[in-house]
């Protein structure tokens, strides 16, 4: 053991495995964090896609993709070393196993991966206003982050709604499924692109369905998809912030992955109550998470964290109130926000290994 001086007035006592223990933890983060940036660029060149009709070499994936073919092989190389691409030293080709093409090509499928890291973008365009943001203690509101945010979002949720929400999450609440099967009013809040919202619109025919969000950029994406969808006649998109949106008598509200975002959740609670027929749900999707941090202190807490001090604390600080529930809020603190609504009855429903599904009634 070494004591070394430090720039501070502490001396340190260097234990040099559990040093070098730690030094390989940065390795393999430093990696991630580099290989990152490199995963963007294969998704937006459609790299990725071309690798998975068949192997090729890197001259057969430039010429397929028109790119240039040294920086392909670069690129090739790091997906090998990443463990994205698999590699034929015989043949210098490279390919995706049906694993990796599954998680990197298949959009819109349960595993679909290239949209976290758009996230991931938009996080470190953020830097320069976060400084800032820790020093003044001002917010950072959700439209003002890069439009990275908004499409990353889009991509890496709506696997999860498609993978979960017509089939476990609708069900796991108290005669929901029938309810919207038989022709529902429904408004979806802070529903960003409205991934959500269109899912639940494909799968009942019979209900309506309106999505709300305060971001106009989001709400014009939306109605543009929606459109898209031949969906129009019975889903429309609204720019409506959650403690004023209109409508009196929903069977339905939802909100995923938004209401630990907004700056005044119990507010929105109570104007939630209010727009909803007497014997209504309300479904919430949360980032999973437990009630004590000791207890998050894992991969996904980790994932959550992060994002949550670049997006979710600010986007809450910069509205009024500014409660900051933050990503982890957890059950116990769901359900205080939920009782301050006037609500009866808060149960988790369901969860997955990223989210919680909550059930409010009136
Ligand atoms: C993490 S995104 C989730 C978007 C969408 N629900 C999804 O799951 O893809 C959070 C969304 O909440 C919206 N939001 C935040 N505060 C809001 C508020 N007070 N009223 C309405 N929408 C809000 C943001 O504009 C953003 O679209």
């Amino acid at each position: 053991m070494a004591h070394t001086p430090t720039s501070t007035s502490r001396s340190l006592a260097i234990d040099e495995g559990k040093l070098n223990a730690f030094m390989g933890g940065f390795v393999r983060d430093l990696g991630a964090v580099m290989h990152a940036a490199t995963i963007v660029v294969g998704d937006k060149l459609g790299l990725y896609k071309a690798l998975a009709d068949q192997p090729l070499s890197a001259e057969d994936l430039a010429l397929r993709t028109e790119t240039d073919a040294r920086y392909v092989r670069e690129w090739l190389s790091a997906q090998a070393a990443s463990g994205y691409v698999d590699y034929d030293a015989a043949s210098d080709r490279f390919s995706l196993n049906d694993e990796q093409a599954f998680a990197l090509t298949v959009e819109g499928g349960p595993a679909f991966i290239p949209g976290a890291f758009e996230i991931a973008v938009a996080q470190f365009k953020a830097i320069p206003k976060m400084i800032s943001a820790f020093r003044t203690g001002l917010g950072l509101g959700w439209h003002e982050h890069d439009a990275a945010l908004f499409h990353g979002t889009e991509r890496f949720f709506r696997p999860g709604y498609a993978a979960n929400l017509v089939s476990s999450w609708i069900p796991a609440l108290d005669g929901l499924h029938e309810r919207l099967a038989s022709g529902a009013e429904v408004a979806d809040v802070g529903c960003g692109h409205g991934a959500s919202t269109l899912i639940m619109a494909e799968a009942y025919p019979k209900s309506t369905f309106v999505g709300f969000d305060y971001h106009e950029a989001s709400i014009a994406h939306a109605t543009q998809a929606a459109e898209r969808a031949g969906l129009a006649g019975r889903v429309r998109f609204e720019v409506a912030s959650a403690k004023a949106y209109p409508g009196r008598a929903y069977d339905l509200v939802t909100m995923f992955d938004c209401l630990h975002d907004m700056g005044d959740p119990a507010g929105a609670a109570i104007h939630v109550r209010q727009s909803l027929k007497p014997d209504g749900h309300w479904l919430i999707v949360e980032p999973y998470a437990n009630d004590r941090l000791e207890d998050n202190l894992n991969p996904v807490g980790r994932i959550f964290y992060s994002a949550s001090t670049f997006i979710c604390t600010p986007a809450s600080r910069a509205q009024e109130v500014g409660a900051c529930l933050g990503a982890q809020a957890g059950e116990a603190r769901m359900n205080t926000v939920v009782e301050r609504g006037g609500f009866t009855r808060f149960r988790r429903a369901t969860e997955t290994p990223f989210n919680l599904v909550y059930e409010a009634r009136p």
